[in-house]
């Protein structure tokens, strides 16, 4: 293989630009053209591809957001979009690609490369963590110590005001966010989608809290939780403890920004490295993880069908430690 493109798709992630860069550096280091695809799979279908150098990607590494753009593309998911796209590439004699986004992106990956001659390499950029073999996706660790920090600051008013909060965090439908911002805040209750909370339990806790005084609360939900979210939450406890003084609180997409954690530009380097690394060992079609430190190779066929699991070790630790 000697000429690669990359191509960044589905929400950004913080880490997904160091990412890049070390995959246009690595493929130039092996003597590789490198191209970049604009918007994700939009650019593929577009024909928005460009030759990059090594200086292409200076100064991008402490970046938040993804310098190729990024974009959810409906028309890659049609026959006649992969086609258009196939054809765009072979005009710029790209022989491999690498993809760097979440789940919706390697379910695109692997019908392409089933349907084509281009292998595709995965390499998980999504904070959301709802990735099956792998321990980190890049731009989790940034988007929750990113949450940590606005919980923390939520606490010193909660806590000046006697006040309980509601604090919404993404994740789609996985609770990692939460789950970690959660824990590492002291949360009072953390409500995630793998595990389900009656909200009868919940007020019923919240009212045996206030019975010992302990007044100021704060509970974190993941916005895939099935009560509709932070505001429908406070609705029902409004309704059953009307003189609650209650906040919501949705962190919203200040948890996607920012300059990636020293973790994240870490693991996109390595992930980066090996995507190169594996189209030029033929180990195609196969998504980058890491797993106890060590990059770990999952089919992009059987990576699309698993589904991340919460450990019953971290529910109990959980149910322990947040009362
Ligand atoms: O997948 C990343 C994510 O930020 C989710 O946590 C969230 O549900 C979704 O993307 C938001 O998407 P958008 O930016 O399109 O509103």
């Amino acid at each position: 293989i000697t000429k690669i493109g990359v191509l960044t798709s589905g929400g950004d992630s913080p880490g997904m630009n160091a990412a890049i860069r070390a995959v246009v550096r690595t493929g130039i280091y092996h003597g590789m053209e490198v191209y970049g695809i604009n918007r994700g799979y939009s650019g593929m279908v577009d024909g928005d591809i460009h030759r990059l150098e090594g200086r292409s990607v200076a100064n991008i590494i402490q970046r938040g957001g993804t310098f190729l753009k990024t974009s959810r593309c409906a028309e890659f998911f049609t026959k006649e979009g992969r086609k258009t796209a196939y054809d765009n590439l072979k005009k710029h004699g790209i022989e491999g690609l690498v993809i760097i986004g979440g789940d919706g992106s390697f379910r695109g990956a692997q019908i392409f490369s089933n349907e084509y001659d281009i292998p595709c390499i995965g390499l998980p950029g999504t904070i959301d963590k709802d990735i099956a073999g792998t321990d980190f996706t890049i731009g989790f660790d940034t988007a929750v110590n990113t949450a940590v920090e606005a919980i923390d600051k939520i606490r010193d008013t909660a806590d000046a005001h006697d006040r309980l909060f509601i604090i919404e965090v993404m994740g789609r439908d996985a609770g990692y966010i939460a789950l970690h911002s959660g824990i590492s805040t002291g949360a009072e209750h953390i409500l995630i989608p793998e595990k389900k909370t009656s909200v009868e339990d919940l007020i019923a806790s919240l009212k045996e809290k206030e019975r010992r005084k302990k007044l100021v609360n704060m509970i974190v939900v993941a916005e895939g939780e099935d009560f509709g979210g932070a505001d429908e939450l406070a609705k029902h406890i409004k309704k059953e403890m009307p003189h609650q003084e209650l906040r919501v609180c949705i962190l919203g997409h200040i948890q996607r920004g920012g300059s990636p954690s020293c973790f994240d530009r870490v693991i996109a380097s390595r992930m980066g490295y090996h995507a190169v690394e594996c189209l030029m060992e033929e180990r195609f079609n196969v998504f980058i993880g890491i797993v106890n430190n060590k990059m770990h190779y999952t089919p992009l066929d059987e990576a699309v069908k698993k589904k991340q699991r919460i450990s019953e070790e971290w529910l109990k630790i959980v149910k322990i430690l947040a009362t």
